[in-house]
C-alpha cells in the first residue's frame, strides 16, 4: 500500500465518491473529507480502511486538522455562490500543511474568454491555485452523464422523456468514473509529470439530446424521447432554486445549444489508459435509476 495520504474533499458527492473508489483500487491511503461523519459512513463500503475526517467548508477552523499530515489533495468545491472564497480557503490550508500536489476539479471551458459565469468562477479559483506556489493539476470535465440519473430520472421514469433546453446542440458528456480514473492516476503518479497541466476531460462523442434519449431507451427497453424545452419553461422547471443558480444554468445551456460544449478530447484515454466510457455503457450500468422502483 502507498503510504502517502491523499485527501479527497467532497468525498460523499458524485465525483468525490468515485475518486475514493478509484484511489482505493490503486491501493492508495485515502482520507475522505466529509461534511458529516454519519453520511461518510457509506464510504466504508467502498474502502473499509478509509480515514473519515469532518470538513465544513463554511467553518475554516475545520480545515487545519483535516489537512494535517496530508501529502496530496483532490480539491472539489460544491456549486455554491461563495465557491471562490471556499476554494481559496482550501488552497490556503493545503499550502499551510505543506501538501505536495493539489488536483483541482474545474470545468470544461473555464479558460474561455469572455466565457460564462460558471467558468469565470472556476477560472478565478484556477488562477489562485496557479499563483499559490503549490504543485497543481487542473481537471476540466464537461457535463456529467450522471446528471441524467440525478435530474432527469423522474421525467424518464414517469413520462419516458428527457427535457432540456439544448435544441440540437451536441454535448461531449463524460462519465464521472472517467474523471475519477484520471484523478486517481495523477494522484498516484510522480507529481512532476503533471505539474501545471490543465486536462480537458470529455466523453468519446458529442451527443444530441435525441442520441442520449435513444441510449437510455435501449438500456431500459422502452422508448425515451428528447423534448427541447424553451428557455422560459426551463426557468419554470428550476423554480425554487436561487436566482443566481437558475441564471448560471440557463447560460450554460445556451452555450451548449449554440454548439460550444461539443469538444471531444483524448485526455481520458491518455491519462486513464483506457477509452472514455460511452453513453451506452453509462445507461446500461445505471438503468435502475431510469426504471420506476
Ligand atoms: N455536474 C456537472 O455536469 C459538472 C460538470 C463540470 C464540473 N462540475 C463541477 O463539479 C463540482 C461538483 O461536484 P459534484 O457533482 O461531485 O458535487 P456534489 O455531488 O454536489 O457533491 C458535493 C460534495 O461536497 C460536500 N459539501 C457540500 N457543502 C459542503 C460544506 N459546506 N462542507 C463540506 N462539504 C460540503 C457534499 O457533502 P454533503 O452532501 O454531505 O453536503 C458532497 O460530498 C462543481 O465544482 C461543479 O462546477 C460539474
Amino acid at each position: 500500500m502507498n503510504t502517502e495520504i491523499i485527501l479527497v474533499t467532497g468525498a460523499t458527492g458524485t465525483v468525490g465518491s468515485e475518486v475514493v473508489r478509484a484511489l482505493t483500487n490503486r491501493g492508495a491511503t485515502v482520507r475522505a473529507g466529509v461534511h458529516s461523519i454519519i453520511k461518510g459512513d457509506r464510504l466504508k463500503h467502498i474502502n473499509p480502511e478509509v480515514q473519515l475526517v469532518e470538513i465544513d467548508f463554511e467553518r475554516p477552523e475545520t480545515l487545519t486538522p483535516a489537512f494535517t499530515g496530508v501529502d496530496r489533495v483532490f480539491l472539489l468545491t460544491p456549486f455554491t455562490l461563495n465557491q471562490v472564497e471556499l476554494a481559496r480557503q482550501l488552497i490556503d490550508a493545503a499550502k499551510a500543511a505543506g501538501v505536495k500536489q493539489v488536483v483541482r476539479l474545474s470545468a470544461l471551458g473555464a479558460d474561455a474568454e469572455p466565457g460564462i459565469q460558471l467558468g469565470r468562477w472556476h477560472r478565478e479559483i484556477e488562477r489562485y491555485l496557479e499563483l499559490s506556489g503549490l504543485s497543481y493539476v487542473i481537471l476540466r470535465p464537461g457535463s456529467f452523464m450522471q446528471n441524467f440519473a440525478t435530474y432527469q430520472a423522474e421525467g424518464i421514469q414517469q413520462h419516458g422523456a428527457i427535457h432540456m433546453p439544448l435544441g440540437e446542440g451536441r454535448i461531449s458528456y463524460i462519465d464521472v468514473q472517467d474523471i475519477a480514473a484520471v484523478a486517481a492516476a495523477i494522484l498516484t503518479d510522480d507529481p512532476a509529470r503533471h505539474h501545471g497541466q490543465a486536462y480537458a476531460l470529455t466523453g468519446p462523442q458529442a451527443l444530441s439530446g435525441h442520441e442520449v434519449a435513444q441510449a437510455i431507451g435501449q438500456a431500459v427497453g422502452r422508448e425515451v424521447r428528447y423534448i427541447d424545452l424553451p428557455e422560459e419553461a426551463a426557468r419554470q422547471a428550476m423554480q425554487g432554486a436561487p436566482q443566481w443558480m437558475t441564471d448560471a444554468m440557463i447560460e450554460l445551456n445556451a452555450v451548449g445549444k449554440a454548439g460550444y460544449s461539443a469538444t471531444v478530447t483524448s485526455d481520458v484515454e491518455q491519462l486513464a489508459g483506457r477509452p472514455a466510457r460511452t453513453i451506452a455503457e453509462f445507461a446500461r450500468d445505471n438503468r435502475q435509476a431510469f426504471v420506476p422502483a
